[in-house]
């Protein structure tokens, strides 16, 4: 017998399952396909659940949405949302619900894992150990980026970026930042950040790290051109989405030794990884795990499962996705 239960789907397993929110309240579907799925398999999974709890590399476009009638409310277990057609969820009356500030802290850690993972060459240095090439101590081995008195180029100073910025201050970096405007006043000052021209802040940071979201305006925001301009020796740290960046020009840049290393968390179409990227030995890659805590990674499901069940149950959820007119 059908239950009575509004029917969820999730697109794959949380970290954690918060049963004691979920009991009683809704039927849940766990899809255990291997992500990202593809349009059609979204429709065929979604096309008679209520809700939907999806993740970063579902693409809810308006034609999986449209083809989904009974979706009242799509919960997103991300603070990205570049894979929403969120004007369409808007046109369509679907509510979108996002995981914002729960993920600012473990984000900006991963982030500083990939400025000195970078910086100082530790994946190399691990690399050489493991295969037996480590034959003794030398002052010339592994030079890398000293970081005191460097200039940490922060694109995009919100939540992430000023979480970033904070780790800077102990490590003696100076903070320069661009984005549409300037920050506050007072954030400017707790973080001792400059406020410069984006096209300033790439000739000018020996680290840039970008921490903008991926729309129009920002794909290929880092193009071969871009890149070619940033400081020589200069390091490219990018933990917020993948294509913000032109993969390809990345990969000549550090081929042609134009910049010194980069760290990436992310892909521009991944889980493919530009292949120059997976050869080149001064560049950090990670499986786009900026949000893999164990608590983190508890709490993103438990904010995004309560803002579901408020959809479903005609309450207002505490964090909805800005609504787009489409
Ligand atoms: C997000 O939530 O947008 C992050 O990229 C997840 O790691």
């Amino acid at each position: 017998m059908a239950s009575p239960l509004p029917k969820v789907v999730f697109t794959a397993p949380v970290s954690e399952m918060p049963n004691d929110l979920l009991d009683g309240r809704v039927w849940v579907k766990v899809l255990r396909h291997k992500l990202p799925l593809t349009e059609e398999q979204l429709i065929a999974k979604l096309k008679n659940a209520s809700g939907a709890l999806c993740f970063l590399s579902d693409p809810l476009t308006g034609r999986v949405l449209e083809s989904c009638p009974k979706l009242k409310g799509v919960a997103l277990h991300a603070v990205g949302y570049n894979n929403v057609d969120v004007a369409a969820a808007s046109r369509l009356g679907i509510t979108v619900t996002y995981t914002p500030g729960v993920l600012t802290e473990a984000t900006a850690d991963l982030t500083w894992a990939l400025i000195l993972g970078a910086c100082r060459r530790v994946v190399e240095g691990d690399k050489m150990v493991r295969a037996g090439r480590f034959k003794g101590w030398d002052a010339g081995l592994l030079l890398g980026m000293d970081l005191r008195d460097k200039t940490l180029g922060i694109v995009g100073l919100g939540r992430i970026g000023q979480a970033v910025a904070r780790r800077a201050i102990p490590f003696g970096l100076r903070v320069a930042y661009a984005q549409r405007k300037h920050a506050d006043a007072a954030v400017e000052a707790a973080l001792g950040a400059r406020y410069l021209p984006l096209d300033d802040l790439i000739r000018e940071s020996d680290i840039l790290s970008l921490h903008c979201p991926l729309t129009i305006e920002t794909d290929h925001l880092l193009s071969r051109e871009r890149l070619f301009a940033m400081k020589p020796g200069a390091v490219l740290i990018n933990a917020s989405r993948g294509p913000l960046v032109d993969e390809a020009a990345l990969a000549e840049a550090l081929e042609t030794g134009h910049l010194f290393a980069a760290g990436l968390d992310v892909f521009e179409r991944e889980p493919e990884v530009h292949p120059a990227l997976r050869r080149i030995p001064n560049v950090v890659l990670m499986p786009h795990a900026g949000s893999a805590g164990r608590e983190t990674r508890a709490a993103m499901a438990r904010m995004a499962i309560s803002d579901l069940l408020a959809v479903l149950e005609g309450r207002a959820p505490k964090h909805p996705v800005p609504r787009t007119e489409g």
